[in-house]
C-alpha cells in the first residue's frame, strides 16, 4: 500500500465524495465507485462543487481542478477495483450492507490490496471477518467535511498485520492528515467524546431548556467551538448521528449518555436530516427568520452571579425580578431564568447584555446553565476513556481538534479551566439529575486530590 498507485472509494455521499477529494489532491489516481447512475452523477456533482468553490476563493487554480477531477473515474458497481491496492467503504452506516460490501470486494480485488471502511462507529472486527482477509481490513475514520478536517482514526483490530498499520500511518502523512491509532471500541474516540454532548444538547432543546439559536450561540460564541451543536449534526446528518448514537449505545455498554434524543429519531423519521436534505434543526436555501424582536423592558433587574438563582430570588422580596447573569469568554451572557423570574425581568436582562456587546442566551435555573452544562460532561467522558487506557492524553486531545475543530482538546481545558473546578460542577450537576452519565470519573478525583493536572508527565 506504501507504493499505493491507485485507489478505490466505494459510496460517493458526502463523506465518500470528500475522500475521493483528499485522495485526488494528494495526487493518487481514484475509483469511484456508486450503485447506481443516479448515485454517481450525485457524487460527481459534490466532488465538483467542493473543488469549484475552492477556485473560487482562490485557494485552486482552475487548472490544478481540472486535473484533480481528472484523476478520479467514476463507475457504477465493483468490478472496476479489481486493480486498485487500497480500497475506502464509505456506504451508509449499516453493518449488513458494510459486510456485504466487504464480501464482494474480498472476491473482486487482488489479493494483496487492503481493505478500508470510514465506518464511524461499527465494529471493523465485524466486517473484517466477512473477508479472505481480515488481516488486510482497517478502518480509516475521515472526518466532515473530509478535505477540511486533518484527523483520520486508524483503527486496527486483533488481526490487522503491523504492516497494514505501518503502511497506513505513512498514507495519512502522505495525505497531509495526521492519523491515530487506536483499537477497534464503539464511536473510536472523536464520536465517542462529541456525540455525548451533541445528543445532551439535543435533550435540552427538547426539554425547552434553551432555544434552538440560544443554544447553538453559547457553544458557539461561549464555548470557542467552530460550530453549535445542533448546526454540526445538521452538517453530519441526523441519519448518521441517530446510527451512531445507537451503534454506541448497544456496543458501548448502554450508556445512558448514548441513548438517542427521541427528538432526534422522529426528525429522521420525518425525513429532517439535516444540510442534505434542505432541512433539519434549520432550513436551508432560504433566508434565515428575522430575529426575534427585542421585547419592552419595563423593570430593574436585579443581577445574580454564580448562585442557584431560586435561593437568591426567595431571598429578595422582588423574585420575579431576579435572573442570574454568567458570562463566557466575554461574548455571551447566560440569562438564568428561575421559575419565578418574569418576563420583563428577562427582556430587560437582555437588554443590558446587548448594551455590553454580549449575546444573550436565555436559560432555566440548572446547574451548569447550557455551557458548563454541556462542557463539563464531555471533559468527563475524556477523562473516562483515559482511565480506560484506550488512548492517550495526546491522542484524544487531537481527536477533539484536529477530528471537530475544537480550539483546545479536553485535557488542555481541564488544565485550563482547573480539574478541581470541573469536579465541583459535575458533582454539583449529578447531585441535581442523579444522572450515571455525569458521575465524576474517579480518576478526575484522584488528580484533584493529588493536585496535578492532565498534561503532567506521569499521565503521558
Ligand atoms: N468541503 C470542502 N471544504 C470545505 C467545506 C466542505 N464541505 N466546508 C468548508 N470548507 C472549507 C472552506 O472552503 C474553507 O477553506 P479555505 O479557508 O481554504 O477557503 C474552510 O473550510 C473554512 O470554511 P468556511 O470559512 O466556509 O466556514 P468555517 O470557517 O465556519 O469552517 C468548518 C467550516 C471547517 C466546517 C468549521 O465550522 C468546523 O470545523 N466545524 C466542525 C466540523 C466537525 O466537527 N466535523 C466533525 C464532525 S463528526 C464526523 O465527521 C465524524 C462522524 O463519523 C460523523
Amino acid at each position: 500500500m506504501a507504493e499505493m498507485t491507485a485507489v478505490g472509494v466505494v459510496g460517493l455521499g458526502t463523506m465518500g465524495a470528500g475522500i475521493v477529494e483528499v485522495f485526488a489532491r494528494a495526487g493518487v489516481p481514484v475509483v469511484a465507485s456508486e450503485i447506481d447512475g443516479t448515485a454517481l452523477e450525485r457524487g460527481r456533482a459534490h466532488l465538483v462543487g467542493s473543488t469549484d468553490r475552492a477556485v473560487s476563493r482562490g485557494r485552486l487554480s482552475p487548472e490544478d481542478r481540472d486535473a484533480l477531477i481528472g484523476r478520479v473515474r467514476f463507475v457504477v458497481g465493483l468490478s472496476d477495483l479489481a486493480d486498485v491496492d487500497l480500497v475506502v467503504e464509505a456506504v451508509p452506516e449499516r453493518l449488513d450492507l458494510k459486510r456485504l460490501v466487504f464480501g464482494e470486494l474480498s472476491k473482486i480485488c487482488k489479493p494483496s490490496a487492503v481493505l478500508a471502511s470510514n465506518t464511524s462507529s461499527l465494529s471493523v472486527t465485524e466486517i473484517a471477518v466477512t473477508t479472505d482477509r481480515p488481516d488486510r481490513v482497517i478502518g480509516l475514520h475521515f472526518f466532515n467535511p473530509a478535505p477540511v478536517m486533518k484527523l483520520v482514526e486508524i483503527v486496527r483490530t486483533v488481526v490487522t498485520a503491523p504492516s497494514v498499520v505501518a503502511d497506513a500511518q505513512a498514507l495519512c502523512a502522505r495525505l497531509n492528515k495526521v492519523g491515530v491509532t487506536i483499537g477497534d471500541r464503539a464511536g473510536f474516540v472523536a464520536n465517542a467524546l462529541l456525540f455525548g454532548y451533541l445528543n445532551q444538547a439535543v435533550t435540552m432543546l427538547e426539554s425547552g431548556f434553551v432555544t434552538r439559536d440560544d443554544l447553538d450561540a453559547a457553544m458557539k460564541l461561549g464555548a470557542g467551538l467552530p460550530m453549535g451543536p445542533l448546526t454540526l449534526l445538521d452538517l453530519i446528518g441526523l441519519d448518521v448521528g441517530l446510527e451512531v448514537l445507537d451503534t454506541m449505545y448497544d456496543r458501548g455498554g448502554r450508556n445512558q449518555r448514548h441513548a438517542a434524543a427521541p427528538l432526534i429519531r422522529q426528525m429522521v423519521t420525518a425525513g429532517l436530516l439535516g444540510r442534505k436534505t434542505g432541512r433539519g434543526f434549520y432550513t436551508y436555501g432560504t433566508p434565515a427568520p428575522s430575529p426575534e424582536a427585542p421585547a419592552d423592558g419595563g423593570t430593574d433587574v436585579v443581577l445574580v452571579t454564580d448562585e442557584p438563582v431560586i435561593a437568591a430570588a426567595m431571598a429578595s422580596d422582588r423574585p420575579e425580578d431576579v435572573v442570574g447573569l454568567h458570562v463566557h469568554r466575554d461574548a455571551v451572557a447566560e440569562v438564568v431564568r428561575s421559575v419565578l423570574t418574569g418576563d420583563a425581568a428577562v427582556a430587560a436582562a437582555r437588554a443590558v447584555c446587548a448594551e455590553r456587546g454580549l449575546v444573550p442566551v436565555v436559560c432555566g435555573d440548572r446547574s451548569g446553565r447550557v455551557v458548563n452544562a454541556l462542557l463539563f460532561p464531555y471533559l468527563n467522558d475524556a477523562v473516562k476513556m483515559l482511565e480506560a487506557s484506550y488512548a492517550t492524553v495526546e491522542d484524544i486531545d487531537h481527536a477533539m481538534t484536529l477530528g471537530c475543530g475544537y480550539p483546545a482538546g479536553p485535557f488542555e481545558q481541564l488544565d485550563a479551566i482547573g480539574p478541581g473546578v470541573v469536579l465541583d460542577g459535575l458533582r454539583a450537576m449529578y447531585e441535581e439529575t442523579r444522572e450515571p452519565g455525569l458521575a465524576p470519573a474517579p480518576l478526575l478525583s484522584q488528580l484533584v486530590t493529588a493536585g496535578r493536572g492532565f498534561r503532567s508527565e506521569s499521565l503521558r
